[in-house]
């Protein structure tokens, strides 16, 4: 997630921009860059990067007395890390800083390089730069900025200056976060209010679709026609470091609270659900590889692991193409067979996990077509594959995956729908119909978050546990084997993950009263009376039974100790929705235990050695 910051004041305008931007650098980032008015002019200085690398440039061009900046640290979404993709951009004498991403940039590419424009990045954000440009040559520079919005599908939030009206930054917001520093004869904008928090804790929250135009005399904020929108600064009582948070005890939270934005981005101008297609151009692969393909081979590691297990049970009924899922660690020593005709897909967050490189670089070298789901651009799994797809959940700052996991979920979900297409195993009605629940689906997570301190009274029932097992059927076997991952990392309670049908196959030696077992089962579930049965026997061992479904089920109420409801959805979405309680449940027993649930004891966040 890129992070933003603009500054108008009396101060040196540079270094309070450069400040800025490190306290916005838990966002994650890989380049940065600033603009700032010296000398009637603006300057633009960025690198691919970290911030000492641009205060080293900036040293050298001499700076101090700018009082009117804008910054930017930038988390590659369109292309890769690299100076020409840093922010600022420059189109004519616009010069802005973007957070957020175009959805229909490719469309208005076309049209501005039919009018004659030279694109100089790889990014989406050049296009607003070209179209407030453009419109500024017979508008005023406002009246520019909210013309070019209107042609603009998508999240942003934008800092923008003008060579023709150079004492002025207008910042405006649709779906990214915007919020304006008003201090003593000084101005910030920032995509958090950390960035500032040092300078004025009086902040005004931009709604969508607001602008809000500053210059050294003063402030107005508008309504995306033009109209005046009164607004008081509120008075925030955060720390800095409270602020990173949004305000979350921890960023484990703050990630679980971030699953509906980062799983809207991750779905965004990636599919039609009028015609029910998605958008392959965008996974480097076209409906001809996938009609092709004859197998799918998952490797991945840890919860990466889980969402290819998922997969399989999306893909396989989905597509009817066989789905085999592995161990990364496993895959690369087992002398696997692969054909050229088998898809190979590596799943990773970080996309810099040796045991998953490993298994891609094998795959390839036996000749599969292979593709990266990674959410890091620019990273080894991105560049190794032949196709990528990229989760856009954002940095993840707590070491345990979140908004990572259910991001890979949607995008394995998308990518089995498309398969299905190309195979001809679903009608283009059948795919609308799962393209349009996916869009439900950031709601229902709303849904969820908002009845979290149900999650959080059942942790405290059992957070003294010392074992729990983890049950569930189908698809919903993988997030089981998650909720227990996620137990043991941010709590370090033992946990077991099955399939619920393995129960009795050993497992059930080891339950008695002192050990929770969780069941996932949604109501309609065709396995719903296997897994009673199930029910009856953890309860008639007297141990605690924690079921999480969907909807309100007296049979089922009754049989468990306590339970959460999550909404409904297909089959294949109900994963992802059941992964957020479990989420939840592993957060709050660990804060309960004391335990560090941002940085784990022991663990990583990117694995990279064997
Ligand atoms: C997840 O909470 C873990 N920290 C870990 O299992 C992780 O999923 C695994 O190391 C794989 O990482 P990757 O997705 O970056 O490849």
């Amino acid at each position: 997630m890129c992070g933003i910051i603009g500054y108008i004041g009396p101060r040196n305008a540079v270094s309070i921009t450069l400040e800025g931007l490190k306290r916005l650098e838990y966002r994650g980032y890989d380049s940065a860059g600033i603009a700032l008015l010296e000398g009637g002019g603006i300057k633009i200085i960025r690198c691919a990067g970290k911030i000492r690398q641009l205060e080293g440039l900036l040293g050298e061009k001499g700076t101090a007395s700018a009082r009117l900046a804008i910054g930017h640290t930038r988390w590659a979404t369109h292309g890769g890390p690299s100076e020409k993709n840093a922010h600022p951009h420059k189109s004519g004498g616009i010069v802005l800083v973007h957070n957020g991403i175009v959805e229909n940039y490719i469309s208005l590419k076309r049209g501005l390089e039919a009018e004659g424009c030279k694109f100089n990045s790889e990014t989406d954000t050049e296009v607003i730069c070209h179209l407030v440009n453009k419109y500024s040559k017979a508008l005023p520079f406002e009246e520019a900025v909210m013309a070019a919005v209107k042609d603009l599908k998508g999240a942003y939030a934008l800092a923008i200056l003008s060579e023709k009206e150079p004492q002025k930054i207008i910042g405006v917001r649709k779906d990214s976060p915007l919020v304006f520093g008003v201090g003593d004869g000084e101005y910030f904008l920032s995509s958090d209010a950390a960035a500032f928090l040092n300078y004025t804790k009086r902040a005004i929250f931009l709604e969508d679709d607001q602008i809000v135009v500053v210059s050294p005399d003063g402030y107005r904020i508008m309504s995306a026609d033009g109209s005046p929108v009164e607004k008081n600064p509120q008075m925030l009582l955060w720390s800095a470091g409270a602020a990173e948070k949004d305000g979350y005890k921890h960023f484990m939270l703050k990630e679980i609270h971030e699953q509906p934005r980062a799983i809207s981005d991750t779905i965004r101008g990636r599919l039609d659900a009028e015609t029910g297609e998605v958008n392959l151009e965008e996974f480097g692969l076209t409906e001809d590889i996938l009609k092709k393909t004859e197998k799918v081979i998952i490797a991945s590691c840890g919860t990466s692991w889980h969402a290819g297990l998922a997969a399989r049970y999306i893909m396989e009924p989905l597509a009817l193409v066989p789905v085999e899922v592995d161990i990364a660690s496993e895959f690369r020593y087992r002398k696997p067979v692969v054909k050229g005709s088998e898809l190979f897909i590596a799943i990773t967050q970080s996309g810099e996990t040796a045991d998953t490189l490993a298994a891609l670089r094998l795959a390839k070298s036996m000749g599969a077509r292979t593709l990266s789901i990674t959410n890091v651009i620019g990273s080894t799994a991105a560049r190794d594959a032949d196709s990528v797809f990229f989760t856009r959940s954002g940095p993840e700052i707590g070491v345990a995956s979140t908004k990572t996991f259910t991001t890979q979920l949607v995008s394995l979900y998308m990518l089995g729908i498309a398969f299905a297409r190309a195979k001809g195993a679903i009608t283009a009605d059948q795919s609308k119909a799962l393209l349009g629940e996916l869009l439900s689906i950031p709601e229902k997570i709303e849904l969820i978050l908002k009845e979290k301190e149900k999650v959080e009274e059942i942790a405290r029932g059992v957070f003294k546990k010392k074992d729990f097992l983890f049950l569930g059927r189908g698809i919903n076997y993988p997030i089981a084997l998650e909720g227990a991952l996620k137990l043991k990392e941010i709590s370090y309670i033992h946990a077991e993950g099955y399939p619920a049908g393995e129960m009795k196959h050993g497992p059930i030696a080891l339950i008695d009263e002192d050990m929770p077992v969780l069941f996932l089962l949604p109501t309609e579930s065709f396995l719903r009376e296997k897994i009673v049965s199930n029910m009856e026997e953890v309860r008639s061992r007297r141990a605690s039974l924690i079921l999480i479904t969907d909807g309100q089920d007296e049979e089922l109420e009754r049989l468990s100790t306590s339970h959460f409801s999550v909404p409904g959805t297909n089959e294949f979405l109900t994963a992802v929705l059941m992964a957020v309680p479990l989420q939840l449940l592993a957060y709050y027993i660990g804060v309960l235990r004391g335990c560090d649930v941002d940085q784990p004891r022991n663990l990583a966040k990117s694995v990279t050695v064997e």
